[in-house]
């Protein structure tokens, strides 16, 4: 560690490590601990989906890191400078700046968030042959390339499918895999290759800089794009110089730079990068830009604000310079190992080892009475927020599409991510959460499954209204008021 860093763990007399808060609250938001009835009600009316939770039925909201990291105090008197113009702000340049500082690449595309750059990078480069290879999909990456006609092949090696694992890098692409697809497909048909850091939808779990540099060669080998969605980027980056030796004394800074440097393009949600909203694509590769460019306008916004608020695109630039600090960028995944530990510590089932953005519960073990075609992990998202007033996200077969037959296709991990968004939650209600995790799992038998009562066939777990196979969530919160004498 540098000189003067901070440690994220303090060791207690008592011998404990606990995760110290290196930050101070100086703006607060009430929250509301409903009664159980309500939560019900709340479940009900939102037909057993999260999503459709309003925030005035939740306590802790864990749906998502996205856009709700705290803001420092930087960003918000950043925010305060805003040149507010349509063309030509100081503030875009100021952002443009902050990508070259932090990211290394000197052209600059600003899109509203990071969807908006997978559909412009989608609507460039995909068409009705194409294939995308990856590491992993994300909901929204892979969705653009299926409206586009293309398809897309997941490269994970074994490991990444090992709930309980001590590898560090299961987000690292498969090279066997990847050059055995490129013959196949022929490089023609593949427009480019996409590497997402901390490897959302397997549990936030990062790729070695190693494996990044091996995917760079293949791509090289073939004349073939390399696309790094660095939405999570940061959180890549501090696990890299925790766990992948030739880093373990270089800065968030260098690591960040060593990776971007092995991409051509390089887009990010901003909403979890840097800031509360916002995301770009960046390239120092003149012909990329120019084949990017003219679509920002069209989707976006003109090219110096793109559908961001100037005081975002203010914010933004701060945020990207405080990715740097491994004060901020480790809080988050800090708290989250210190969740998935003490909860390994109940024998509940966690992925492991911890990674970024939430702490993932293993809900196809959970719940391992409910069978895939019934849900698991949105059965135990729906049951957690009735015990708990705990908003988690199901990140299973649910947020998965139907194959073109209309068949369902079932999720590799059936997960309830519990997010740990940046400098938001204290340590007492991380206490309350694996209390709450705690009575639910000694009494998983009473979680039943869920059907859809209304599925759309695009992005189905955003709108998607479901019902409860039985009357399961009653005698749910039936057995919650025996034991607890109350209805909180
Ligand atoms: N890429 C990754 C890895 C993401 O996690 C997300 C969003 C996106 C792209 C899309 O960015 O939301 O700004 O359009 N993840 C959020 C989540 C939604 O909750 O995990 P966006």
């Amino acid at each position: 560690m540098a000189k003067n860093a901070q440690k994220p763990l303090v060791k207690f007399y008592s011998g404990e490590e606990i995760p110290l808060e290196l930050h101070k609250v100086r703006i607060v938001q009430k929250l509301h601990l409903v009664p159980i009835e309500r939560r019900l009600e709340a479940l009900r009316e939102g037909g057993y989906n999260t999503f459709q939770l309003n925030t005035t039925d939740v306590y802790l909201d864990m749906l998502t890191d996205s856009g709700t990291n705290a803001m420092s105090d930087m960003q918000l008197s950043a925010m305060m400078q805003a040149d507010d113009a349509y063309a030509g702000s100081q503030s875009f340049i100021r952002l443009k700046q902050a990508v070259e500082d932090v990211l290394g690449k000197s052209y600059f595309l600003p899109v509203h968030q990071g969807r908006a750059a997978e559909n412009i990078l989608a609507a460039a480069y995909v068409s009705k042959t194409s294939l995308v290879p990856m590491n992993y999909h994300f909901t929204t990456a892979m969705a653009h390339i299926t409206q586009n006609g293309g398809r897309i092949v997941e490269l994970l090696y074994p490991e990444a499918y090992v709930i309980n694992s001590s590898h560090p890098f299961k987000g690292n692409m498969n090279l066997e895999d990847l050059e055995d697809c490129i013959q196949r497909t022929g490089r023609e048909h593949i427009p480019y290759i996409r590497m997402e850091a901390s490897t959302n939808l397997i549990g936030g779990q990062p790729f070695s800089v190693q494996n990044l540099r091996d995917v760079r060669a293949i791509a090289d080998k073939y004349n073939i794009r390399l696309v790094l969605d660095a939405s999570l980027l940061g959180e890549n980056a501090y696990l890299v110089k925790q766990r992948e030796k030739e880093f373990m004394n270089k800065s968030m800074g260098e690591i960040i730079k060593t990776m971007t440097d092995l991409a051509d393009i390089v887009y990010f949600s901003a909403r979890k990068l840097s800031s509360s909203r916002g995301g770009g694509i960046c390239t120092n590769n003149e012909s990329i830009y120019k084949e990017l460019e003219a679509l920002v306008p069209l989707y976006e916004g003109f090219l110096t604000y793109g559908g961001i608020s100037i005081r975002e695109v203010e914010a933004m630039a701060v945020g990207l310079y405080e990715t740097l600090d491994e004060t901020m960028i480790s809080q988050s995944p800090t708290f989250i190992k210190y969740l998935v530990d003490e909860a390994m510590k109940m024998n509940i089932p966690m992925i492991t080892p911890a990674g970024v953005l939430g702490a993932h519960v293993d809900a196809m073990s959970f719940c391992a009475h409910i069978p895939q075609s019934q849900y698991p992990a949105g059965s135990l998202a729906a049951a957690f927020f009735l015990i708990s007033g705990v908003r988690g996200m199901e990140r299973g077969s649910i947020s998965n599409q139907r194959d073109e037959e209309g068949n369902e296709t079932y999720a590799d991990m059936e997960l309830l991510r519990l997010a740990v968004p940046r400098r938001v939650f204290t340590l007492s209600q991380i206490k309350y959460v694996l209390d709450r995790l705690h009575w639910l799992y000694d009494n998983r038998e009473l979680i039943g499954g869920l059907k859809f009562v209304y599925e759309p066939t695009v992005l189905r777990f955003f709108m998607g209204k479901l019902a409860p196979v039985s009357d399961w969530p009653e005698k749910l919160m039936t057995k919650f008021k025996a034991d607890f004498g109350e209805s909180l």
